[in-house]
This record gives C-alpha cells, sequence and structure tokens, in this order.
C-alpha cells in the first residue's frame, strides 16, 4: 500500500517558491472565462464556427476516430493525418507538411533535432518560449540576437564563422510577434540566410490566417524555398489545434525518422485534423473574414491615436505599462467592467514592460470595440497610467 509522505517539509520549497513569486506581483492562477473575448487568439472566429463543427460531424459519420490509437509510425497514422499533410502542403506551397499535436511540441522538435553540432541557431531574443526551449536541446551553438535587427543576426552568424564556425546557420524568427504584434524584417533575414548559406525558421502562429493571400502568412513569398521552414500553428486563426510544419520532402523525413517528440508520441486527433482539413477551406472560401478583421484593426488604430497611444496596425495591441501590479489592476478594472483583457508579466515579457495584451478577433464586433477603447482611455486616466 502507498504510504503519505508524513514528511511536512516535502512542500515546502514549493510554498516558498509561490509566496516569492506572489511578493513580486507574479503568481498566476487559472480564471473562468468571462467577457468579451479581447484576448483570445481566436482571431477569424472559427474555434466555435458552426462550418467546422458541420465538417466534424461528417468526419465522425464517415468513421474518422477521435483517438489515433498510436504514434504515426505505428497504428496512429490516419488517412486524416495524410490528407491534411497532403492539402497543407498544396496550401502553403511547400513540399511537405507534417502535422504536430501543438505548436509548441513542432517549434521544440524541429529546432531540437534539424540543426548539426556543427550548426549556429540565431533566434530572435523575443522569439516564443517553444523556439528557446527547443534550441537548449539542439547540438548547434546558440545566439540570441537584438530583436527585429537583422544585422544583428548577420553579426553573429559573421562571429560565429570567425571564431570557426563550419556549419550552417539557422535563422528563427516569428513572422508577427505575439506579445508585441510587430512584424519581423522577413526579406531581410532570408537574404542573410542564403547569403550564408543556411536556413530560414519562421513561426507564423499570428500570421497564419491573417495575413498573406489566402492567409497563407508572412511568409507566403519564400513558400518551396530549400531553405525556409514554415511553422503555421492551427490553435489560432485556424480556430482548432496542432501545428502544420510546412518544409523540404527531405527534411519532413527526418524528422519522421528522427524527432523524438514526433516519434514517441500518440500522434494528434485524427478529428483535429478533420477541423484543421475545413478551417484551411475556410480561409480560401472566406476573405470577407480577413476583412473584417483588418477593419476591426484600422479602428483600434484610430481609437488609440485618439488616446495618444502608438498602434501596432495588427491584431495584437500590447499597451505597456511596465510595473506588473499596476498592469493587473488595469486589466482586473477592464475585466470587472466586461472586457476580456489580460496582463502579461515577465518572464513572458521583459522586466518593466508588463503591459495589457489586446488582441482583436471577430468574437468581438465594432460596437464593442468602440465601448472598449473608451474604457480603456478612462481606466488608464484613473490610474495615472
Ligand atoms: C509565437 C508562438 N509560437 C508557438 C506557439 C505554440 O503554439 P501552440 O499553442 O499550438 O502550442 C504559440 C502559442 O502560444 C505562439 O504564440
Amino acid at each position: 500500500m502507498l504510504q503519505r509522505n508524513d514528511d511536512p517539509g516535502h512542500l515546502t520549497r514549493y510554498e516558498t517558491s509561490l509566496r516569492r513569486l506572489a511578493g513580486r506581483g507574479r503568481h498566476r492562477s487559472l480564471s473562468q472565462n468571462a467577457g468579451i473575448d479581447f484576448s483570445s487568439n481566436d482571431y477569424l472566429a472559427l474555434a466555435g464556427d458552426a462550418r467546422i463543427g458541420e465538417a466534424l460531424q461528417a468526419a465522425v459519420a464517415r468513421g474518422v476516430p477521435i483517438g489515433a490509437g498510436g504514434s504515426r509510425l505505428l497504428r496512429g497514422n490516419d488517412p486524416e493525418h495524410l490528407a491534411l499533410e497532403a492539402e497543407a502542403a498544396a496550401f502553403f506551397g511547400s513540399q511537405a507538411a507534417l502535422y504536430f499535436g501543438s505548436g509548441f511540441m513542432a517549434n521544440y522538435a524541429l529546432l531540437a533535432c534539424l540543426p548539426h553540432n556543427a550548426d549556429l541557431v540565431v533566434l530572435d531574443e523575443l522569439i516564443h518560449a517553444s523556439c528557446h526551449d527547443g534550441a537548449s536541446a539542439t547540438r548547434a551553438r546558440v545566439s540570441l540576437a537584438t530583436h527585429n535587427d537583422a544585422n544583428a543576426f548577420e553579426d553573429a552568424i559573421i562571429a560565429w564563422r570567425r571564431d570557426g564556425g563550419t556549419g550552417r546557420p539557422w535563422l528563427v524568427a516569428e513572422s508577427l510577434y505575439s506579445m508585441d504584434g510587430d512584424r519581423a524584417p522577413l526579406n531581410d533575414l532570408i537574404a542573410i540566410a542564403n547569403r550564408h548559406d543556411g536556413f530560414l525558421v519562421v513561426d507564423e502562429a499570428h500570421a497564419t490566417g491573417v495575413f498573406g493571400p489566402d492567409g497563407r502568412g508572412l511568409a507566403a513569398g519564400f513558400e518551396g524555398l530549400d531553405n525556409v521552414i514554415a511553422v503555421h500553428t492551427c490553435g489560432k486563426a485556424l480556430g482548432a489545434s496542432g501545428a502544420l510544419v510546412c518544409l523540404p520532402s527531405v527534411l519532413a523525413d527526418y524528422l519522421v525518422n528522427r524527432s523524438r517528440p514526433f516519434i514517441y508520441a500518440t500522434a494528434p486527433s485524427p478529428l483535429m485534423a478533420s477541423a484543421v482539413r475545413e478551417a484551411l477551406r475556410v480561409l480560401r472560401d472566406e476573405p470577407e473574414r480577413r476583412d473584417r478583421l483588418k477593419r476591426l484593426v484600422t479602428q483600434m488604430t484610430d481609437g488609440l491615436g485618439e488616446l495618444g497611444r502608438e498602434a501596432t496596425g495588427t491584431q495584437i495591441q500590447p499597451i505597456v505599462i511596465g510595473d506588473p501590479t499596476a498592469t493587473m489592476q488595469c486589466a482586473e478594472a477592464l475585466q470587472a467592467r466586461g472586457y476580456d483583457i489580460r496582463g502579461i508579466r515577465p518572464p513572458t515579457v521583459a522586466e518593466g514592460t508588463s503591459r495589457l495584451r489586446i488582441s482583436l478577433t471577430l468574437n468581438a464586433d465594432e460596437a464593442a470595440l468602440a465601448d472598449m477603447l473608451s474604457a480603456l482611455g478612462e481606466e488608464l486616466d484613473r490610474l495615472g497610467l
């Protein structure tokens, strides 16, 4: 029989650590969703969309299973995964696509696996945690570049070559940054990758479905290049979950053979693959969703201008406050008024840059946005921010 651990000290270090977090205004807890959505990444309101629901019902009716029942290399390789990957490769213009269970896992898997030990991985300093963690598992050398500074990427490569680096550089950027709402200098980054015989990895998480022709992302212009890998997450504008890694066939084959998170995990739900297939069709069939989102972005840009605040011009808008406690106070005040706006604190963002992260989705209409912007102005004034 299992004995209860009678040592009262065995949980103390966790409690102490949590108290320390609270003391620094950084303790988090899970909360119920409430209020009008100004915080999700469901940019095109596809997460609860009837058309996707109907596609799922049809998939269930034709026998698509909920669970894959195994890993892709064993019994878990469902025809629905293969259909999705073929359609995604055609849609995003890549030689191949691989479907992972999450964007975090996709970024982790490819950065942990593809760069060799003679290579260099250069990460934008503000890149998503999944890329940092993937890079921490690589055998390649890793370097951080100042945010959105293409010269810093090139300088890192030049310094590494000078030090005797013999492999290939991997430049890693988000096309649209999740916490800042700004865009990467992708044209400069691909030019640097080409100049130095390197690869460019673009995490399109927040651009997929929103930017580019048919919502194919901000790197759509580089589709099909044999040194570009694009990660299209499916849990944001596509309203589902998982991620499609679009890449040259040989690299897809390499991941299937060498990537531990791909090999040693149960394959994503085949039904989720059905949902993503339908979401890709929606991107092509319903451009009006992107147009409406663009109009909301313009409205927010104008509204923020009236508040004397700078706008990103994208669906992601940070309001940087700095102090974490003041940030959370402001977020709570807006939540109390019925707007679901969250505060983002370190370590998710840098010390001194705590912020409200406002995201625009089709879950909130023009009138709700106008009301939210006046509430935002009032609360920032009231709190002296
Ligand atoms: C830029 C970026 N990349 C990757 C991910 C991870 O994607 P997923 O939520 O599908 O795991 C996220 C999600 O938070 C993200 O914002």
